[in-house]
This record gives C-alpha cells, sequence and structure tokens, in this order.
C-alpha cells in the first residue's frame, strides 16, 4: 500500500518547491511531479513539511507530589492533532535510583504512543551508579542528551560541584548537556520570604522566580559546560537575560543552544494577576511567563538564529491538581501544556506576522531540533529515505482554540480564545495518516522509541578543538636552579 500527498508545495528548512511525495512502508520513496500511490492525500493550496518535532514533554510525570496528566496516549494524540509527529520526554530517575532502571519504567509507560518518541535523561542526583551507567545510557540505550536541574531546591536541583562532575563525563562519552536554569537557592529563599509576608497566591510564583536567577543561573552551566567542553542546551529560555548569555556564548564561539516555548513567546505575565485564581494558577510554570520585552527578544532571538528551536515543556496539571497550592503558591504543580496548540500558535504569531519565514518555522519546529538532537534526517526531513513524518499544512485553516474540543486530557487550555489559522489538513506519522481533515484516525502503540547516537558531529568539532587548545606544559631551555 502507497501513499501520495499531491499538488502540494514542500516546505522544508532551506528549500520551497512543487512536488509530490510517495510514501512506502512509512517512509519517503519518492519527491517529484505526477506520482500515482492507492491512497492520494490532496494537498492543493497547502505546504508539505516535516511534522514537528517537540523536543521538551513531561507525559505522565511524578512531580510535587502528583502526576502530569496526559500519558503517552493522550499527550501523542494532541501531538498529532496539532501537526507534531515526535516528541522527546524526560527520563526522572528517583533519589538513588539508577538511570537504566528509570529508564525502563518510561520505556513502559510509553508503549502506548501514537507517534515517535525519544527520551533525555535527567541527572537528578550524582553518585557512582550515575557515573556508571551513563556510557550505557548512550551506547546501547539511544539517549544522548542528560538534563540537570539547577532549581527545584530539595527535589531535583544538582548543585554546581554535581554539575561540573555530570558534564565533565558528559564531554568524555560524546553526550550533550541540558539545564533548566534558574538559581534554586535564591528561589527558595524568595519563596520562603514571600509566603512568610502572606504572599500565598499564584503572582508569588512570578515574584519568586525573576528572570535575573534565570539569567545567572545560564551564564553560571554555559561557563561550566565551556570548562568541561561539553555542547549545552538550555531548556525553557523565557527572558532577555538568559537570551543575552546564549547570544554571547554563540557569539564567542560555544556550542550552546536555547529553547523558548511557545507558551513564553505569546503569553505574558498579566496572566497571573487575573482575579481567578484557577486562572492563574493553570498557568504556573517554571520559569513564569514575563512580559513584553522578553516576549520579543525571544522573538529576535529565533529571527536572528540565537535561539534555536521552539518547544513546549508540555507537563499538564489538571484544575483540581493545580488546587493543591491553594494558599501556598509553591505547592501549586508547575507545568503547563501546548502540545497540540505549538504549531499553530507559531504559525499565527511566527509566520502570518512575517517575523519567520515558512522555512525558518520548518527549521525551528522540527529540523534544528533533529539535527541538534542527533535524528536527522530520519526525522526532521522530507527526504527520500526520510520517516514520513509530515505534515499537510493548510494555511487557510482556522479555528479558536478551546478545552472543549481538544486532545489533552486536562479541563482547560491556557491559549483558550485564541484564534488560529493555520492548521493540519492530514498528518503522518511514519506514513499512516492519523490526522485527516479535521477528523483523528490515530493508532494507540503505532508510535516506536527513537535511538540517537552520541558523539554526533558538534560533540567531535568541540572535543577536537578542546584538545587542540588544552593546557599544556611549556618546553624550556633552560630552568633556573632553585635558589635556597
Ligand atoms: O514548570 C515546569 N516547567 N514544569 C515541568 C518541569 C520542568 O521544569 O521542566
Ligand atoms: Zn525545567
Ligand atoms: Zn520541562
Ligand atoms: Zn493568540
Amino acid at each position: 500500500m502507497t501513499t501520495v500527498i499531491k499538488n502540494g508545495t514542500v516546505v522544508t528548512a532551506d528549500l520551497t518547491y512543487e512536488a509530490d511525495v510517495l510514501i512506502e512502508n512509512g517512509v519517503i520513496t519518492e519527491i517529484g511531479p505526477n506520482l500515482k500511490g492507492d491512497e492520494e492525500l490532496d494537498a492543493t493550496g497547502c505546504y508539505v513539511m516535516p511534522g514537528g518535532i517537540d523536543p521538551h514533554t513531561h507525559l505522565e510525570m511524578p512531580f510535587m507530589g502528583t502526576y502530569s496528566s496526559d500519558n503517552f496516549e493522550s499527550g501523542t494524540r494532541a501531538a498529532l492533532s496539532g501537526g507534531t509527529t515526535m516528541v522527546v520526554d524526560f527520563v526522572l530517575p528517583g533519589q538513588g535510583q539508577g538511570l537504566v532502571d528509570a529508564m525502563k519504567g518510561w520505556h513502559n509507560k510509553s508503549t502506548m504512543a501514537n507517534c515517535d518518541y525519544s527520551f533525555h535523561m535527567a541527572v537528578t542526583w550524582w553518585g557512582e551508579k550515575v557515573f556508571d551507567e551513563m556510557p550505557t545510557v548512550i551506547n546501547d540505550h539511544g539517549i544522548n542528551t542528560f538534563k540537570h536541574f539547577m532549581a527545584y531546591k530539595g527535589a531535583l536541583m544538582v548543585n554546581d560541584d554535581e554539575l561540573f562532575a555530570s558534564f565533565n563525563r558528559l564531554a568524555e562519552l560524546g553526550g550533550i548537556a541540558m539545564v533548566h536554569a534558574e538559581n534554586g537557592d535564591v528561589v527558595a529563599e524568595l519563596t520562603a520570604k514571600l509566603l512568610a509576608e502572606g504572599n500565598t497566591g499564584p503572582e508569588g510564583h512570578a515574584y519568586s522566580r525573576p528572570s535575573q536567577v534565570e539569567g545567572e543561573a545560564t551564564n553560571r552551566a554555559i561557563m561550566i559546560a565551556d570548562m568541561a567542553g561539553v555542547p549545552l542546551y538550555v531548556v525553557h529560555t523565557s527572558c532577555e537575560e538568559a537570551h543575552e548569555a546564549i547570544r554571547r556564548a554563540k557569539m564567542q564561539g560555544k556550542r550552546v543552544w536555547g529553547e523558548p516555548l511557545i507558551q513564553h513567546l505569546t503569553l505574558d505575565e498579566s496572566e497571573y494577576f487575573n482575579k481567578d485564581w484557577d486562572h492563574a494558577a493553570r498557568r504556573v510554570m517554571s520559569p513564569p511567563f514575563r512580559n513584553k520585552q522578553h516576549q520579543d527578544s525571544l522573538w529576535a532571538g529565533l529571527q536572528s538564529g540565537t535561539l534555536s528551536v521552539v518547544a513546549t515543556d508540555h507537563c499538564a496539571f489538571t484544575t483540581e491538581q493545580k488546587r493543591y497550592g491553594v494558599g501556598d503558591f509553591s505547592k501549586i504543580p508547575n507545568g503547563t501544556g501546548g502540545l497540540e496548540d505549538r504549531m499553530p500558535m507559531l504559525w499565527t504569531h511566527g509566520v502570518a506576522t512575517g517575523r519567520l519565514t515558512p522555512n525558518e518555522f520548518v527549521a525551528v519546529t522540527s529540523t534544528n531540533i533533529a539535527k541538534i538532537l542527533n535524528c536527522y534526517p530520519k526525522k526532521g526531513a522530507v527526504l527520500v529515505g526520510a520517516d514520513a513524518d509530515l505534515v499537510v499544512w493548510d494555511p487557510e485553516k482556522e479555528k479558536t482554540i478551546s478545552a472543549s474540543t481538544q486532545q489533552s486530557a486536562i479541563d482547560y487550555n491556557v491559549f483558550e480564545g485564541h484564534h488560529v489559522k493555520g492548521l493540519p489538513r492530514f498528518t503522518l506519522t511514519r506514513g499512516h495518516v492519523a490526522v485527516h481533515d479535521g477528523e483523528m484516525r490515530t493508532q494507540e502503540g503505532h508510535g516506536q522509541f527513537v535511538k540517537r547516537p552520541g558523539n554526533g558531529t558538534v560533540n567531535r568539532a568541540l572535543s577536537t578543538w578542546k584538545e587542540l587548545t588544552a593546557p599544556r606544559p611549556v618546553e624550556r631551555t633552560g630552568i633556573p636552579a632553585t635558589g635556597v
């Protein structure tokens, strides 16, 4: 059974051209004019693009005394509905738990996925077991990215000495370091002070995590990564201070990538001052939403290339779960959803406004991600031999975002009421048409794990450079006698 996408315009990160796309056994087998297939999908008036890759999700994640409410079934269904065909989720080992053991738990949870997925590993504690298992995780299990939390003191946070030890190990093994960059010590102090002063509502969450704490941690992580000689990926970059640090590092030739979220690009801090407690608490996430100046900085980063990708950090909690924090904002489970809305929101606020070209849209939602995470061109490409993870994007299709029509399991949507123009007509996951002109045809369990090997090209270049510029003793011709 072959499928052909006909009459569309192929849009990749670097090219725009008219062609049909033929798919066989889940893979693209031909791109060109007048192709024939058993099943035909009409893409007249549409762009045929690589499906989105969301590099940052937390599906069924144990966090803050509960579990995030979208699992791998509802989460990947939401993803496909919005044109995303691959998600990368974080394995979170418990304190003292081995990396491989934790990873098995994630593999068990993800068998229900509707689209392909991969994992990042989190380094939530440091010790010999973690050190010893890192090579297995990279070389045998195809996970080359390791996230470190510089925040969530007393839970997931690791200190600078642990960061440095882990980054050194990753440099040696050809892995990529990731950081959640906020100064966790300062956040903990500010939180205690705010609560003591009676600032217990959700707005306290924003006050406790100002942009300075993110900027400082981003600078610190960049310095530690540079000392270790490891590439660094900064997740959920939300403010100018963090962007500035990344921009400066890039200008200095350092291998650093920044990942703004669609939420930070389009929603602002005024949400936390809403009179409705539920409204504000539903938007509590770390880092918090920022003001318009920070948003402008993030958009400029995408336009100039100093920020590389757009993610969601999809970590969806119901209103009931958010209410764990009534009377104490520090107990509101941190996280927001966005998997279904990332692509339409970015198209509407990015491409339709002229901030991004369609090719740049493909780059930041898919191709750059596949390249950085080392799964390109299996993913993130419209090329013969690539997986047929594709979205047939209709720039004229519109809707108003509403929880009442979403795929996500939660009872609200942080983008409720936003009008989007630009939506999938078809979404294909390895050739299977999971979204067919508004109709969901997902197959639970269709998703496969995507291995991402270590030692990608950036690792190799960086280790060559670090070796070349490493400190060396000077060969001296004469050494003076030690004086007595
Ligand atoms: O608030 C957030 N971002 N929740 C998910 C966990 C994390 O920090 O990425
Ligand atoms: Zn985080
Ligand atoms: Zn996250
Ligand atoms: Zn909007």
